[in-house]
């Protein structure tokens, strides 16, 4: 009967290779989904971008118009980015990438698009990790709450309406959740105030 030996060099060898292989093609299928994953986000971006500004307000590309920032505003909200709406080269506002960490489960992201003549757009979700059926409502597909952030005229809001109603201030609140609300309210109103403070540097 013949006795199989394995060499123990030849199985080592074996393995290395194995091991080797399974590393590149880990690193060659991260390298395309990472690109796949950067497109669906710039076109997410684009989308939002769209719904965010009337479509008569810029005649640029904001996704590609755009200035990193990464500036801590205060020790809750960041501005990552601002994407500048331009018309006939002159620019019209930004729409805001801010990342707030007031959110019941930590960061709340939002684009808010402001004129440089004192309008809120609007105001979008771009990320969270709030509670399903409480915080979660400040999703766009789960109810109607952002909405109120739409089409509003800055000058025309007291500092104290920024604010849910049950705490004084103007807009409406979330059964059983006020700490979200209460998030997105307070980054809104914190970014306004910074962007007129800065609109001549984001032009
Ligand atoms: C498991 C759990 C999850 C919660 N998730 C949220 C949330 O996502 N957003 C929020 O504002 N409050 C959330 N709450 C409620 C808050 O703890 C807090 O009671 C509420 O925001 C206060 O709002 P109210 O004054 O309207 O009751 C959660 C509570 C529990 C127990």
């Amino acid at each position: 009967m013949l006795e199989y030996k394995a060499n123990p060099h030849k199985s080592g060898l074996r393995l290395s290779l194995g091991v080797a292989t399974a590393v590149v093609v880990t690193a060659l299928v991260f390298a395309i989904t990472k690109q796949q994953r950067e497109t669906t986000k710039q076109r997410l971006l684009s989308r939002q971008l769209t719904a965010l500004l009337p479509t008569d307000a810029y005649d640029n590309n904001p996704a590609i118009d755009s200035i990193q920032l990464n500036k801590e505003i205060s020790n809750n909200l960041l501005v990552n980015q601002a994407y500048l709406y331009k018309k006939a080269n002159t620019t019209q506002g930004a729409v805001l990438h801010v990342t707030t960490s007031q959110g019941y489960s930590g960061d709340i992201e939002l684009l808010i698009a402001l004129s440089q003549h004192n309008w809120i757009h609007g105001v979008a979700l771009v990320a969270h990790s709030e509670t399903p059926g409480l915080g979660d409502k400040i999703e766009q597909g789960r109810s109607d709450w952002l909405m109120q952030l739409r089409n509003l005229k800055t000058e025309s809001l007291p500092a104290s309406a920024w604010a849910v109603k049950k705490e004084g201030g103007q807009f409406d609140q979330i059964t059983g959740a006020t700490i979200t609300p209460r998030a997105v309210i307070n980054a809104v109103s914190d970014t306004i105030n910074w962007y007129s403070l800065n609109v001549q540097s984001l032009q």
